[in-house]
């Protein structure tokens, strides 16, 4: 069984997702630059243990990231989650995770990378908006998409109900890609990544109109 972590800064609804959907893996520790963040009490009432590393207490990106290094070394872990972890990390702790580190982002990747997805569609008036699961790379949001969830943006639309529809695409999407992942049938290799046995060429898409 392969064993997971989940780094979060703030609420962890996507965290909350995962623990309900029983993965085949199993989510050995949650791990939270924030001391006050809401994910840690819902780790500790299902009894997933957790770890605070405040970054402010180091001086630098590299030492922060060293520790959470090290915490993840500890408990052995196979697989991490970025669950709403507001962090750049650094090159060298990207590296040391590559092809074992996924994120979801509030957009259909490439498109809105960065903060303010749901503001910024509004803004601009695209038609559809959503979610992506990526790997995670060093250049920020940019690693192979392997799922989008896809909504239809409504005139009605504020920034608030846009993103409380996009968020429940992204507790359906991710424990997805993480059970596939758990199950082997989605592998990152030195040849891309295989879905299904196939080479994946495009993200999963799942709709939601
Ligand atoms: C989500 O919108 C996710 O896309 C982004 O951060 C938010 C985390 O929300 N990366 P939560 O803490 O899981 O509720």
């Amino acid at each position: 069984m392969i064993k997971i972590a989940v780094l979060v800064s703030g609420s962890g609804s996507n965290l909350q997702a995962l623990i309900d959907a029983n993965l085949s893996g199993q989510i050995v520790g949650v791990i939270s630059n924030k001391p006050d963040a809401y994910a840690l009490e819902r780790a500790k009432k299902v009894g997933i243990q957790t770890a605070v590393i405040e970054h402010k207490q180091y001086p630098t990106r590299e030492a922060f990231d060293a520790l959470m290094h090290q915490q993840l070394l500890d408990w052995n872990v196979d697989l991490v989650i970025l669950a709403g972890f507001m962090r750049i990390l650094s090159a060298k702790f990207v590296q040391s995770w590559e092809g074992k580190m996924v994120n979801i982002h509030p957009s259909l990747l490439p498109n809105y990378k960065g903060m303010h997805t749901h503001k910024r569609v509004l803004n601009t008036g695209d038609v559809f908006h959503g979610c992506t699961v990526h790997y995670v790379t060093a250049e920020l949001d940019a690693g192979q998409a392997l799922a989008q969830g896809v909504v239809k943006v409504a005139h009605s639309d504020t920034e608030i109900t846009l993103a409380n529809r996009v968020h429940e695409l992204e507790h359906i999407i991710y424990p997805q890609v993480v059970e596939w992942i758990c199950t082997g049938a989605l592998e990152h290799t030195s040849n891309g990544v295989i879905y299904r046995n196939h080479p994946m060429k495009e993200p999963v898409q799942f709709c939601k109109f």
